[in-house]
C-alpha cells in the first residue's frame, strides 16, 4: 500500500473537475491505455484568455487521478502564459508529495497542460508532441523530456528518472543514455550555483544585508510580479529570515507559496545569502 498523503486521498475519492467541456478551446491527451496511464485535458477561457473552466478524464491508479485534480484546481483562473509555468513538482507540492515510485503522474499532468496550450495556440491535436531524439523506446520518450525531468526534479539517478517518467522502466537499453543526460544536466547545474555563489558578496554588515534584500525584492522580484497585477512589499529582517506579504494578484493567488519559494526566496538566496528563508506575512 502506498503512503499517500490525505490531500491525495481526498483528491482521489473526491476528485475535483472531472468530465470533458463541451467545444474547449484547448484539449491535450498524453499517456495510454497500454501504458497503464491515459489522461486527456480540456479547458475553455472567458473574456479575459484566462482558464473559466477546465476538466479531466484520467485512466489510471490514485495518484493519477489525484494528480489531474490537482492541476485542474491550480490552473483554473489562471492566464495561459501562468499555466505554462506550472510544473510537475508544484503539482506534487500541490498534493503535499507523491512517492517517488509515483511522481510520474504529476509529470503526465503537465504534459497533458503543454498539449492542451499547444493545441489552443497552434490547433495540433498530436497526442504526444516528440521534441528531440527518442532515448527510451520502451516509452517512447525524448532525450528533450528526460533532460526537462531531470533538470524540474533534479534527479541523480536512472532509478528516479523511471520513478518520474518511466524512462529506463522496460528492457534497459536507454541506461547509458539517460546517465549521460543526467551528467550534463547536473554539470550544468554546478556551473550555474558556482556563478551564483561568485555573485554573492563575502561578507555582509546587517545594513548592507538589508539594503540589498531591499535592491533585489525591488529590482528582480517586484517586476516580475506586478507583470502578473501583483505586488510585494518586505515586512521585516530577522537575521536570515525575511518576512513579505503578497499584494494586489498575488494576495489570493494560489501559487503564492510556490512563488514565495521559487521565485523571492530562490532570487534571495542567488543573490544575497544561501541561508536566507522567506515566510508570508498573514
Ligand atoms: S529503451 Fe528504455 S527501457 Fe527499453
Amino acid at each position: 500500500m502506498w503512503d499517500y498523503t490525505e490531500k491525495v486521498k481526498d483528491h482521489f475519492i473526491n476528485p475535483r473537475n472531472v468530465g470533458e467541456i463541451d467545444n474547449p478551446d484547448g484539449v491535450g491527451e498524453v499517456g495510454s491505455l497500454a501504458c497503464g496511464d491515459a489522461l486527456k485535458l480540456t479547458f475553455k477561457l472567458d473574456a479575459n484568455k484566462r482558464i473559466a473552466d477546465v476538466k479531466f478524464k484520467t485512466f489510471g491508479c490514485a495518484s493519477a487521478i489525484a494528480s489531474s485534480s490537482a492541476l485542474t484546481e491550480i490552473i483554473k483562473g489562471m492566464t495561459l502564459e501562468d499555466a505554462a509555468k506550472v510544473t510537475n513538482k508544484d503539482i506534487a507540492d500541490y498534493l503535499g508529495g507523491l512517492p517517488d515510485q509515483k511522481m510520474h503522474c504529476s509529470v503526465m499532468g503537465k504534459e497533458a497542460l503543454e498539449a492542451a496550450i499547444e493545441n489552443y495556440q497552434t490547433g495540433s491535436t498530436k497526442m504526444h508532441k516528440l521534441e528531440g531524439r527518442v532515448v527510451c523506446k520502451c516509452f517512447g520518450l525524448t532525450d528533450k523530456e528526460i533532460e526537462t525531468v531531470v533538470r524540474e526534479n533534479d534527479l541523480l539517478t536512472v532509478e528516479q528518472v523511471t520513478n518520474y517518467c518511466k524512462a529506463g522502466g522496460g528492457c534497459g537499453g536507454c541506461y547509458k543514455d539517460i546517465e549521460l543526460i543526467i551528467e550534463s544536466v547536473q554539470g550544468e547545474k554546478a556551473q550555474i550555483a558556482k556563478k551564483a555563489a561568485s555573485k554573492r558578496p563575502a561578507k555582509l554588515t546587517n545594513i548592507q544585508k538589508i539594503q540589498l534584500i531591499q535592491e533585489i525584492i525591488a529590482e528582480q522580484v517586484r517586476p516580475a510580479l506586478k507583470a502578473d497585477g501583483g505586488d510585494i512589499d518586505l515586512i521585516d529582517i530577522i537575521g536570515d529570515d525575511v518576512v513579505v506579504a503578497f499584494r494586489g494578484m498575488c494576495a489570493n493567488c494560489k501559487m503564492a507559496e510556490l512563488t514565495l519559494r521559487d521565485v523571492v526566496q530562490a532570487k534571495l538566496q542567488e543573490y544575497v545569502s544561501e541561508s536566507i528563508t522567506v515566510t508570508e506575512q498573514r
